[in-house]
């Protein structure tokens, strides 16, 4: 070769960029389906072997033909009519699900279409490139269902002990009923001890009524039908604070309700989700001479974060994480009476509002319950 030669410019390339094979190369070895058909009566021109192993056809058998000497009819008609749009619109179609007749039945595909210029602008060829989407399909069909049927369960549960609880409260108001009017109307025929006995049998059944009142409670709030509406947290904190003060003017409770403390979600709710923190609080807090009680309010993006706080008996904040659970306790009931369903119940309206709780405390150091409200609001 003379020095003075013109040098080739593709001779700068590496070879493998200038080769056929080097396309062949990625098409035979892609894992995803690729075909070519011609744009005029789209018969195939082209099939690699990833799309010969999920269809089972050889491409010998391929070439040549079109969908409708291939598929069953409505497949073929389904692919017949992307193909054109695809052509007509001169634009990449993608087609999120597809199915595919193959040797074991139908499957699913992500399809992208794509028209293929020829010399004078028009498409010449229709490019297509599909990836098998059956198992995570399938997935996802499998993990719907589970979820569905996992939900109808556990409303038939709830629905179950809802009617159970509620057909327990017509005994039990008898056996309140009679022990109160035997106790009146037998008063002089009843010896000391069995006064006792009656008045320990009312106590056992008003504590029952209570602890079924509050499990109706925890199961209504998990039914109830969502209403959105601007909700003032602290008007609601404030009024239940006086509600408290009235039950119980003895106490010494110096309260606090201030910060942004408005929200959007179901009005009744969240008093019920108020009402059982602020219980607790004033509970907890009764062995103090004089308590404090403070609810504040702060926004941090688009979520409220409220804080309810109380320097009474606390707990350890290791152990918080149960007392979301019914029936869960820290303290004794000679200590402070409960039946251990308000903060179940707390957490049930947070969950439906798609916000979250937590609890820090330490014993004899108070506690502060924390909630996080998407302020938009959010349902479930
Ligand atoms: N402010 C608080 N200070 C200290 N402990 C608390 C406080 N709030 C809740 N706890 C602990 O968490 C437990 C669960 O509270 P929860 O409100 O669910 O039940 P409860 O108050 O015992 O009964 P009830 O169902 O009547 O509300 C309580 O028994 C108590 O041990
Ligand atoms: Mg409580």
């Amino acid at each position: 070769m003379s020095v003075d030669e013109p040098a080739d410019p593709r001779a700068t390339q590496p070879p493998i960029a200038r080769s056929g094979e080097f396309l062949e190369a990625i098409l035979d070895n892609l894992p995803l389906m690729v075909f070519v058909k011609e744009a005029e009566e789209l018969r195939y021109v082209r099939l690699n072997p990833a799309g010969q192993r999920l269809t089972g056809l050889d491409r010998r058998e391929i070439v040549g033909k079109t969908d409708f000497d291939i598929f069953p009819p409505d497949i073929a008609a389904f692919f017949r009519e992307k193909d054109r749009r695809t052509l007509e619109e001169g634009t990449v179609v993608d087609i999120p699900e597809e199915q595919v007749q193959t040797h074991d039945g139908r499957r699913w595909l992500h399809t992208l279409k794509v028209p293929i210029p020829g010399p004078d602008g028009r498409p010449s060829y229709l490019l297509g490139i599909s990836l098998d989407i059956t198992e995570t399909r399938n997935a996802q069909t499998e993990t719907r269902r589970a979820k569905e049927a996992a939900e109808g369960s556990n409303r038939e549960l709830e629905a179950f002990a809802y009617s159970v609880s509620h057909d327990l409260r017509a005994p039990l108001r008898s056996i309140a009923g009679f022990s109160q009017a035997l106790l009146e109307d037998e008063d002089d025929r009843l010896s000391d001890r069995g006064k006792d006995y009656l008045a320990r049998v009312r106590a056992a059944a008003q504590r029952m009524t209570g602890l079924i009142d509050d499990l109706l409670e925890l199961s209504r709030v998990g039914r109830a039908e969502l209403r959105h509406a601007h909700v003032d947290l602290g008007a609601i904190a404030r009024e239940i604070i006086d509600e408290l003060r009235a039950a119980d003017p003895s106490r010494d409770v110096v309260t606090v309700v201030e910060g942004d403390l408005l929200v959007h979600g179901d009005p009744t709710l969240f008093t019920v989700m108020l009402r059982n923190l602020l219980d607790n609080a004033w509970k907890y807090s009764s062995k103090r001479s004089r308590a404090h009680i403070e609810v504040r309010g702060t926004r941090v993006a688009d979520q409220l974060v409220l804080t309810v706080h109380d320097d009474g008996a606390g707990f350890d904040t290791a152990l918080a994480g149960r007392l979301f659970s019914p029936f869960h306790r820290l303290h004794s009931a000679t200590e402070f009476p409960g039946d251990g369903i308000g903060l179940a119940t707390v957490r049930r309206v947070v969950h439906r509002h798609g916000g979250r709780v937590s609890a820090e405390g330490s014993p004899d150091g108070g506690a502060t319950f924390t909630v996080h409200l998407p302020i938009a609001g959010s349902s479930s």
